[in-house]
């Protein structure tokens, strides 16, 4: 059953905006990001009237969008959730799994539903496009939104131990996270490699970005006498001292002890930005 916030039976009017891409795609591999989305976005789903998410390129199985469902009708028990594909088949492969509140439909970053989003993730999406253009998506994804709705796009390792993501609302980028099981990484600066397209060609040095990852992993050699204790003390630690120095979010929902427990830290998008814009 067709859960009833995608359009037209799924169909976008004119050709989807957006190209074809890998589709691989896990079971838990966006575990972190959906955990995350819950606690900061609790408010926002549990206020609004007919909140609608987006699950914009879940690849080429259901699972995330599945699990994305699932994971927020616990905070809002009658949330809908539409996954949005732009290669076809993969949306004929997922429709068997519809059930009531959750949907499959055929489109791209347009997102060809029945009423703006409150939540848009797209997760290891834009990482194969350029960098001019994943801006390009973030423009045209905020034009799309609920008032006070928001956007989630990351990038994750294949089992999704390494994740980090980008929070945006109609204004532009707010918030980064990095977020890793912490005995998946030698050190923090490991997470580089699975930074968003718009921070990951500057991780060079004289960009914010570097600089970060830099004195995170200063922060992380400092922090390994609390390694007796666990990683989890470790990396509490190291963000702690970490915070003396770059604006960490320290109260929740983004910061304190609860997250960094879970491995997470979030900064303001503008203590990592890059100065300047690529065009497209
Ligand atoms: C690597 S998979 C990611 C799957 C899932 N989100 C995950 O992280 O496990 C990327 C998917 O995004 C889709 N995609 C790329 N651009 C898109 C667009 N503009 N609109 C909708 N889907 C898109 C691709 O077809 C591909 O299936």
């Amino acid at each position: 059953m067709n859960g009833g916030a995608s359009r037209g039976g799924g169909r976008a009017p004119g050709r989807p905006v957006g190209e074809i891409t890998r589709g691989t795609t896990g079971h838990n591999r966006l575990r972190r990001a959906d955990r995350w989305t819950a606690a900061v976005y609790r408010p926002l789903l549990v206020s609004a009237e007919r909140p609608l998410v987006v699950d914009l390129g879940y690849g080429a199985s259901h699972v995330t969008t599945t699990e994305l469902f699932i994971r927020l009708r616990r905070v809002r028990p009658d949330v809908e959730v539409v996954g949005i594909e732009i290669d076809r088949a993969r949306v004929a492969a997922a429709r068997p799994y519809e059930r009531p509140g959750l949907s499959f439909a055929l489109g791209g970053f347009e997102l060809p539903v029945d009423r703006p989003p409150l939540i848009v993730r797209a997760f290891n999406v834009l990482r194969q496009y350029g960098e001019g253009q994943a801006w390009e998506a973030w423009d045209l994804l905020r034009s799309r939104l609920a008032p006070g709705g928001a956007i989630i796009e990351g990038t994750c390792s294949e089992i999704g131990h390494r994740a980090a993501w980008v929070a945006l609302d109609a204004r532009g980028p707010r918030t980064v996270t990095l977020s890793a099981r912490l005995t998946g990484f030698e050190r923090p600066s490991d997470l580089a490699e699975r930074l968003p397209k718009t921070l990951i060609h500057r991780n060079v040095p004289g960009e914010r970005v570097h600089g970060f990852l830099r004195d995170f992993d200063h922060a992380w050699a400092l922090a390994a006498p609390y390694g007796a204790y666990g990683l989890r003390q470790r990396w509490m630690a190291a963000v702690a001292h970490l915070a003396r120095s770059w604006p960490v979010a320290l109260t929740p929902p983004l910061g304190g002890r609860r997250r960094w427990r879970l491995g997470e830290v979030t900064l303001p998008w503008a203590a990592l930005a890059p100065d300047s814009r690529p065009s497209a």
